[in-house]
């Protein structure tokens, strides 16, 4: 069947890559590591910079509110490329299919006598491209390199995040219609299919964009679509340390000689604050020739190093058959003889999986927790290995979690949107029954700026790290000023 007679049915097409899916620029950013350079060494390979715009992005909206005119004429000119070239249409050529629909524009406003500005025509034509071979209205969203995330609370209702901070978009779909054919092309994409009887999904657009749909009747407005785009610019430590501000320069060089000398760490964050961005950026300073194995829900992670194996947890089928919870992952990646073992994100019963491994030699895994602080991350991974069904005592599970925790970065979105390292935990042991850590450096808010951004500065506690031994034993330098206390910066260096 060609690609529009599952059009013309009504059934689920698979749309062409939203922003296509070349690869990652690597241009470096221009003096990105000077600051964060000097207190450390990071290949220059690592950081990374922003990807030149893909071709197309500098686009109007197409799906904002339409007028009459322009939705009558969208309508014909579809409806027209169906009924006259219907299995011509090859869905790999976008040019071609263009080409095509500008035509049948062209005779659609000679045979109406209408007219219309040259951009509106473009965008009439992209508009009606996006709703053949694309994702509709959303493709313009997706093009757009600035925008991070999508949230459409209902077809009329679209909010984007941009610079850390949700925005109204003046993007909407023309009907709860078109918005259902869109969330039905994604979810095909994985095979999976969005009713009644299953509300909910998770999927992934082809350029690994992750995406959530839930549809009534558990969504009350009508269809929610939620859409964590890709980062198609890969940041490195100097992008979170000059650029975001997200960690001090001595924060990142100790994270650094941590992850080298194969400290088990936790990123812990609340939704969206920047934990698998900072699980990425930590994973890149790990050497080159160990063996890694990823295992997430989705896919997100992007390892640098050469010997990499990259899992992915499967859903069930419509059938409700076939799933492969990240628990089982985890168990199997144990036995592909791994030097560290990645989680995405620790959920669910897969935790106790991840605290065994890190307990049975190997050492320098990490994985991400969503809780709001150091002390909360440890409470949830104990509930998060009861989940295991283990039946453990409490006292074991904290006895497993100290012995396998070394460090908990807690990362944190502030007011205005920006993130930040907020405080840097060393588990030192259990006493009394209770998992003891100590904190090493914090971020301390003074304020909040004119712009309504959170402002202030990182700083050491003062306090060494215990293992400051085994850093220097496993040949890391660190020098002790590192964790000294910093004095309050002037207000013009504050961050
Ligand atoms: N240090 C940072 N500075 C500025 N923006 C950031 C930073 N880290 C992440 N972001 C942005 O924040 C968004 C969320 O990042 P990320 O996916 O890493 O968060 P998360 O905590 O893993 O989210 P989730 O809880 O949904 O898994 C992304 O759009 C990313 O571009
Ligand atoms: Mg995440």
């Amino acid at each position: 069947m060609g690609l529009l007679d599952r059009v013309k049915q009504n059934q689920t097409v698979p749309p062409a890559g939203p922003t296509g899916n070349g690869p990652a620029a690597t241009a470096t950013l221009p003096g990105a590591a000077t600051t964060y350079a000097s207190a450390s060494t990071a290949p220059a390979n690592q950081t990374a910079a922003p990807a030149a715009p893909a071709a197309g992005v500098q686009r109007g909206p197409v799906g904002g509110d339409l007028s009459p005119a322009f939705a009558a004429a969208k309508v014909q000119i579809h409806s027209k490329l169906i009924e006259k070239f219907a299995d011509e249409i090859d869905s790999s050529n976008k040019a071609g299919v263009r080409e095509k629909i500008l035509e049948l524009a062209e005779e659609y406003f000679r045979s109406t006598a209408m007219t219309m500005t040259k951009n509106d025509k473009e965008r009439l034509v992209d508009s009606v491209l996006d709703d053949v071979l694309g994702l509709g209205p959303l493709e313009a969203l997706l093009a757009d390199a600035s925008i991070t995330e999508i949230m459409a609370n209902h077809p009329k209702q679209i909010y984007v995040e941009k610079s850390g901070e949700p925005t109204l978009s003046a993007v909407t779909f023309e009907s709860e219609r078109q918005m259902r054919q869109v969330i039905d092309r994604i979810v095909s994409l994985v095979g999976r299919r969005v009713d009644e009887s299953t509300p909910i999904c998770d999927a992934r657009l082809k350029d690994g964009s992750r995406v959530n749909v839930v549809i009534p009747p558990i969504a009350l407005k009508g269809p929610a679509l939620t859409i964590r785009k890709f980062a198609k610019e890969k940041w490195g430590p100097a992008d979170i340390v000059n650029r975001f501000k997200s960690s001090s320069p001595e924060i990142m060089t100790f994270l650094r000689s941590c992850v080298r000398a194969r400290l088990n760490i936790l990123v812990s964050g609340g939704t969206g604050s920047g934990k698998t961005t900072l699980l990425n950026i930590l994973s890149s300073f790990i050497p080159e020739n160990e063996r890694l194995i990823t295992c997430e829900d989705a896919a997100e992670l992007q390892l640098q190093q050469p010997h990499w194996i990259q899992l992915e947890s499967r859903p069930p089928n419509v059938e409700g058959k076939g799933a492969v919870p990240i628990r089982e992952l985890v168990k199997t990646c144990l036995r592909m003889r791994p030097d560290r073992i990645i989680v995405g994100e620790c959920r669910g019963g897969e935790a106790l999986d991840m605290l065994q491994a890190m307990n049975t030699g190997h050492d320098g895994s990490m994985s991400t927790l969503h809780a709001n602080n150091p002390r909360e991350c440890l409470v949830r991974l104990e509930t998060l290995v009861l989940q295991a069904g283990q039946d453990l005592p409490s006292r074991a599970i904290r006895e497993t979690i100290g012995a396998a925790i070394h460090l908990i970065v807690q990362q944190s979105r502030l007011r205005g949107g920006v993130r930040r390292i907020v405080s840097v935990a060393e588990v030192i042991g259990i006493k009394d029954g209770e998992i003891q850590t100590q904190e090493l450096f914090t971020f301390r808010q003074l304020g909040v700026s004119a712009e309504g951004k959170a402002v202030g500065f990182h700083t050491g506690m003062g306090t060494l790290p215990m293992r400051m031994e085994h850093l220097r034993s496993e040949g890391e330098d660190i020098p002790e000023q590192l964790f000294a206390p910093i004095k309050q910066p002037s207000p013009d260096k504050l961050y």
